[in-house]
């Protein structure tokens, strides 16, 4: 704001001294018992505001008005959650060995752990739950199922499956199982390609021997900047890499829409659009993992300027006509607790998915789901692309974006469709980065508040092919936002938790392993509390065992009939 000299003085007149000087003298007042002249108290509140409004646009918030927050939805049925006390929830972190993965969540408040499989059923599904077919083979559920997915996807042939990871082993296994016995053959390595992949897409790709290698938009690393497409592929960097390994030895293609792991970001239709060209101009085979495509195509209609008039349906269209093969976990934008599915227009590969189904699924008509399942998806589908309630749904983890905003702490910005990630490495800024400060601050702000968050960080990142321990270059605390399930007073909970938790940060230490987990450890991994004080003296002994390798799969397992 402009500062302007008064004519009759020449002093400078400084708007905002004006506005300090007005609400100093009201406080004395009302500190001292007297009362303020009613319009000088609405006078207040007005200036109160503009302040507060300058101040957001000065740290870059994204302004929402009461519309752009409220629900679709109202609240009929009511699930009472926990009242432990924070002794409990010590003990209870004493117990597990402060591993937020493991505590009962019984003793949990309010739970931020994921999105996946935890949202709110609406009467509508429930309706369609009651009225589900249980019969063993083509139901009335799927043969009701089947029609939904394919005017959602347009894509003409549909599996059912238990659940996303479920998805990816079958078409993985199909896709790469006769490609990696000829690579094989001729002494050759197969690599897959895309944004960046779930662990489980990764887990199931890295499975079949195959390498997993991405590019990632570099706008991703720096998360206190805003771009709206921080879920983008490098393409010209996929280009390198197709170019470099020969593009008879590329698996496939996947895009992550939303991009979970860099803070589900989204990825815009434009590159979509260039991925896809590259894809087809090698004859490469594209793959959309679409767990979160509503939300991404909702950040496509209100960013992307092209398709402002689209509506989400067709957007989902246009990105879905651009894959090959859509793999979608039903948890997160179908909004059901068990689910997913994969759609195809290729009849040979359907059939190569249906019959490895049958093995390891169930029969192709209800792929390892109750009727019950199939049909609270089917009607999640349908509820999860509605506009008005993507536009709440976002705009309710964007507002928590912008508190966390408010309070000065450091976050990927924009928020993401799913969460918001806090900067562990920047909130403790005291606390060495290899004593998980990102894993403390989970178990920090359970134990005081009930709270649950999930590290995405050092200890999820865990060891490497070579068996030393991985740092990764972000330690985040992902607050993932479940489905119609919190409110505003919820995250106001939330936020004003944060606000005293960071004012205290000087007393929180860090983390270090009592015993590690092998694998994935981060599930099971116990830690023991390190105070400040004690950071440097532990310091040397904790860099000798990051270093050190470590096996972490144990494979020494022989049947008794085969043991010498
Ligand atoms: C982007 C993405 N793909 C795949 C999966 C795996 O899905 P599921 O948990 O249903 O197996 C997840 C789960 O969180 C995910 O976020």
């Amino acid at each position: 704001m402009a500062v302007r000299k008064t004519r009759a003085s020449s002093v400078e007149f400084n708007p905002y001294t004006q506005a300090a000087r007005r609400l100093r003298q009201a406080s004395k007042i009302i500190r001292e018992g007297g009362s303020l002249p009613i319009h000088e108290s609405r006078g207040l509140r007005s200036l109160a505001r503009g302040i507060l409004g300058h101040l957001d646009k000065h740290l870059g918030i994204i302004p929402l008005s009461p519309q752009d927050l409220v629900p679709p939805y109202i609240i009929k049925t009511v699930q009472y959650t926990s009242s432990v006390t924070e002794a409990d929830r010590a003990a209870e972190l004493r117990r597990t060995g402060n591993n937020v993965f493991c505590v009962k969540a019984g003793t949990i408040f309010l739970d931020f752990l994921t999105d996946s499989g935890t949202g709110a059923q609406s009467d509508r599904q429930w309706a369609e739950i009651m009225g589900a077919d249980e019969r063993y083979s083509h139901s009335v559920t799927f043969e009701q199922f089947v029609p939904t997915v394919q005017q959602v996807f347009g894509k003409e042939f549909v599996l059912p499956v238990h659940q996303g990871r479920a998805a990816e082993n079958i078409a993985f296994t199909v896709l790469l199982q006769h490609l990696m016995e000829k690579a094989r053959s001729e002494n050759k390595q197969i690599v897959c390609i895309g944004n960046t992949y779930f662990d489980t897409t990764h887990g199931n790709t890295a499975r079949q021997g195959a390498q997993v290698r991405t590019a990632n938009c570099p706008e991703c690393n720096e998360t206190e900047k805003y771009f709206p497409f921080k879920g983008n592929a490098d393409v010209d960097k996929l280009a390198e890499i197709v170019k470099e390994v020969g593009p008879e030895n590329i698996g496939f293609m996947v895009m992550t829409v939303v991009n979970n792991t860099v803070g589900g970001q989204p990825v815009s239709l434009k590159n979509l659009k260039a991925a896809h060209a590259l894809a087809k101009q090698h004859g490469i085979l594209l793959i959309l993992d679409a767990a979160r495509i509503f939300e991404n195509a909702y950040f496509i209609k209100v960013r992307e300027e092209e398709y402002k008039d689209k509506s989400i349906q067709e957007i989902v269209l246009e990105m879905t006509r651009l894959a090959d093969v859509v793999l979608m976990s039903c948890k997160k934008d179908a909004i059901a607790n068990m689910g997913g599915l994969i759609a195809t227009s290729d009849r040979d590969l359907y059939k190569m998915f249906e019959t490895y189904c049958i093995l390891i699924e169930g029969h192709y008509s209800y792929g390892g789901m109750s009727g019950r399942d199939l049909a609270a998806l089917k009607q999640g589908l349908i509820e999860g692309s509605e506009f008005e309630y993507l536009r709440s749904r976002i705009n309710q983890v964007t507002e928590l974006g912008n508190g966390f905003r408010r309070l000065g702490l450091p976050i990927q910005w924009p928020p993401g469709s799913n969460g918001v990630f806090l900067d562990g490495r920047k909130f403790l800024d005291h606390v060495n980065h290899l004593f998980f400060p990102a894993q403390r601050i989970c178990a920090e702000i359970y134990r005081r508040y009930g709270i649950r968050p999930v590290e995405i960080g050092l200890s999820l990142a865990g060891r490497g092919a070579d068996g030393k321990r991985i740092i990764p270059d972000l330690d985040l605390v992902r607050f993932t936002v479940p489905r119609r399930v919190y409110t505003g007073e919820h995250m106001a909970f939330v936020l004003s938790a944060l606000e005293t938790l960071y004012q205290d940060r000087g007393n929180i230490g860090g983390l270090m392993f009592d015993k590690e987990g092998m694998g994935n450890g981060h599930f099971t991994s116990t830690f023991k509390l390190v105070s400040p004080g004690e950071i440097p003296q532990l310091l040397p002994e904790v860099e000798r065992y990051f270093s050190a390798p470590l096996r972490v799969y144990d494979q020494s397992y022989l049947p008794p009939n085969a043991r010498g």
